[in-house]
């Protein structure tokens, strides 16, 4: 046969393959995310989301020990309070559930880095992410709890906020309100192209957060646009967001290559919830080999651009890293 040119070449062994490899992963890009419930002694496995768990601020500690041990020094907390109100006001109260977690998290892990997922729906008695007037979100009135919540998180010690609720203008509102308090070298990382999804199902569910009434496609974006994205995504870097995030992240790949692309910001994607728990329902019944799909699907998410990587499988993936399975 007369081929000169011979892909498979370069496909003969596992050293040649790796010397090929395009994409290379490293520990230092996964973000875990970590619900923290108000109370004491709490450990318990979220229902929809098996091997995850609720932790309180006491128990957190063997959770955060065992992702350093792995290798994973970022994480982003999600608050589970006790009490929920109209206003949501244990999302700013500088003892909430997320400030008490960042204060011990500051003693205990001094070297692992602090994110926040900036956001009113676990703490609103209506789980909507936002302040209410009538039946509708007030996007404006809303900005200024976003805001305040961003600064209290700050003040405990946020390495970095991450708003998540989609109201227009959040960003700009929420680097202002920093940077009148000298936080100026304070990182935002924007959940910009976030989709109205059934991927977050189980977090509703581990986090409490459903809305009461009707859904969040009056904030969150509609599964169908793409331009859309970008139009978000450029508008919060315009407001000052040093990171776009992209979610969720297994049905959109495509969001993730076009956001790298048009926009010249590190990109972040968050594996969320419903992808984590199909994976875990589909190993359970034995239908796929959970740790080939972990990897193939963490090294499809970098493969496509991504630079950050938020993901419950966070501490297996690094530990796969670390076995050369992947990256
Ligand atoms: C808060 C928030 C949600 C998630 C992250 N931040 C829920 C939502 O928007 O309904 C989802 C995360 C996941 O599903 O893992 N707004």
């Amino acid at each position: 046969m007369d081929l000169t040119i011979r892909p498979r070449r370069l496909r003969g062994g596992e050293t040649l393959r790796k010397m090929v490899r395009e994409t290379r992963m490293d520990p230092s890009s996964l973000i875990y995310p970590i619900f923290i419930k108000e109370g004491t002694g709490i450990r318990e496995e979220i229902p929809t989301m098996p091997g995850q768990y609720r932790y309180s601020v006491d128990t957190m500690g063997e959770k955060l020990d065992s992702l350093q041990g792995a290798g994973v020094s970022s994480v982003m907390f999600f608050g589970i309070p006790k009490h929920k109100d109209e206003l949501g006001s244990g999302t700013y109260d500088a003892e909430g559930i997320v400030q008490q977690a960042l204060r011990q998290a500051g003693r205990d892990f001094p070297d692992m880095y602090r994110i926040t997922d900036v956001c009113m729906c676990e703490y609103t008695s209506h789980g909507h992410c936002g302040v209410l007037c009538g039946h509708e979100v007030d996007n404006d009135r809303t900005l200024e709890f976003l805001a305040r919540t961003a600064l209290s998180h700050a003040e405990a010690g946020a390495d970095m906020v991450a708003p998540s609720d989609m109201m227009d203008g959040r960003v700009a509102a929420i680097r202002s309100i920093l940077d009148e308090h000298g936080l100026t070298d304070m990182p935002i990382m924007s959940y910009a192209v976030k989709y109205a999804s059934a991927f977050y199902g189980p977090f509703r569910d581990a986090a409490g957060s459903a809305p009461s009434f009707g859904d969040r496609k009056s904030y969150q974006m509609d599964y169908h646009n793409s331009r859309e994205g970008v139009k978000e995504a450029l508008l919060d870097v315009k407001e000052g967001a040093d990171i776009i995030m992209v979610k969720p992240t297994m049905s959109y790949l495509d969001m993730v290559a076009r956001i790298k692309s048009e926009v010249h910001v590190p990109v972040a994607s968050y594996s969320v919830s419903g992808e984590y728990s199909m994976i875990k329902a589909g190993a359970k019944l034995g239908y796929i080999d959970e740790e080939k799909i972990i990897c193939e699907t963490a090294a499809s998410v970098f493969r496509a651009g991504c630079d950050i990587y938020l993901t419950y499988f966070a501490e297996e993936i690094a530990g796969y890293m670390r076995e050369g399975k992947i990256g």
